[in-house]
Formats: C-alpha cells, sequence, structure tokens
C-alpha cells in the first residue's frame, strides 16, 4: 500500500473515531485511533495516564506515537483532540498524510460529551466553561493545520463520503 495516510482532526466529541472507522472501510485503508494506540502502549487508559503520570508525561507519548505512526502509509488515522495542536506532531503526521478536519459548533459537542467523564481536560466542575475556553482557542489551529474541512454535525456515513470525496 503506497497511499498517504488520512488524518482526522478537530475537538473532542467532533467523531474522529466513529468516522474514520467507516471511513478506513469504504477506502480499503486501516484505522489506526491514536488514543487507543497510546493506551496500548502504555497499558493503561487514557484517564489513568492523565491521572497516574501527568498531561507532559501524556503529550511524550503522543509525540511518539504521531511519530511511529508518520512512518507508516495507507492508514486513517483519528489524532487526539490535541494532537495537531503541537507543531511537532503535526509536521511529523504531514510528512505522510493529508489532514482533515471534522468541523463541529461547540453547542453539539457539548451536548454529546454532556455524560461523558473519560475526557480528563474535561472533568471539572466547569465543564461546560473550559470546553468553550478550550475549543476556541484550538479551532484556529486546527484550521491552520487542516488540507481539508468537512461539516462533522451530520450523519458519520455523510461524513466519511464527504471526506472521500475531498481527499480521493
Ligand atoms: C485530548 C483529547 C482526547 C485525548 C486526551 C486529550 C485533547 O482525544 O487525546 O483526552 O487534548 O483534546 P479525543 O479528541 O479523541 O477525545
Amino acid at each position: 500500500m503506497n497511499r498517504k495516510n488520512i488524518i482526522l482532526c478537530g475537538f473532542m466529541g467532533c467523531g474522529k473515531s466513529t468516522v474514520g472507522t467507516l471511513l478506513a472501510k469504504k477506502a480499503g485503508m486501516s484505522f489506526v485511533d491514536l488514543d487507543t494506540y497510546i493506551e496500548k502502549k502504555e497499558n493503561k487508559t487514557v484517564s489513568e495516564i492523565f491521572a497516574e503520570n501527568g498531561e507532559a508525561y501524556f503529550r511524550q507519548a503522543e509525540r511518539r506515537a504521531a511519530e511511529e505512526l508518520s512512518q507508516k502509509k495507507g492508514l486513517v488515522i483519528a489524532a487526539g483532540g490535541g494532537t495537531l495542536v503541537y507543531k511537532e506532531n503535526e509536521e511529523a503526521l504531514r510528512k505522510t498524510g493529508k489532514v482533515v478536519l471534522l468541523d463541529i459548533p461547540v453547542e453539539r459537542v457539548a451536548e454529546r460529551l454532556k455524560n461523558d467523564t473519560t475526557r480528563p481536560l474535561l472533568n471539572r466542575p466547569d465543564k461546560e466553561k473550559a470546553m468553550k475556553e478550550l475549543y476556541e482557542s484550538r479551532m484556529p489551529i486546527y484550521r491552520a493545520a487542516a488540507d481539508y474541512t468537512v461539516d462533522a454535525d451530520n450523519s458519520p456515513m455523510k461524513v466519511c463520503m464527504d471526506i472521500l470525496d475531498a481527499v480521493m
């Protein structure tokens, strides 16, 4: 397989993993969820890594994962919400792939993640405020990193087809 990777980026809850799984099937590519990749390497969940080792440790593991995955081809990679925020990760992943932003309004993210407890950055009493602030600070970075942007406030299949139209 000599095809470029497709890297899905966007805010937590935008559907990177769900859409990525569908997209890989449709495109005949392999799917890798970057968070799951880290979890397997560390033998811990992302929440456990944050709680036991801290965010800085997680970011190092994320950096190594981005570097390793950028050595491969033919992958659909669901990045973590923070992955592309770090320039070195963006540069590594871009070398062998195209970046697609799954664009979604923060209100929809708030609905989707209302009862979620698996995102350590949002596991706090002022969840909605923290989410909005993080969203505002990150969207411009995602937009700058993206080769393509799709409207992710749609069904996973529609988003998947829109990505295929954009990148193929
Ligand atoms: C993070 C997003 C998460 C995960 C970690 C940190 C972030 O991934 O990597 O909790 O910094 O936005 P998802 O976007 O898949 O939830």
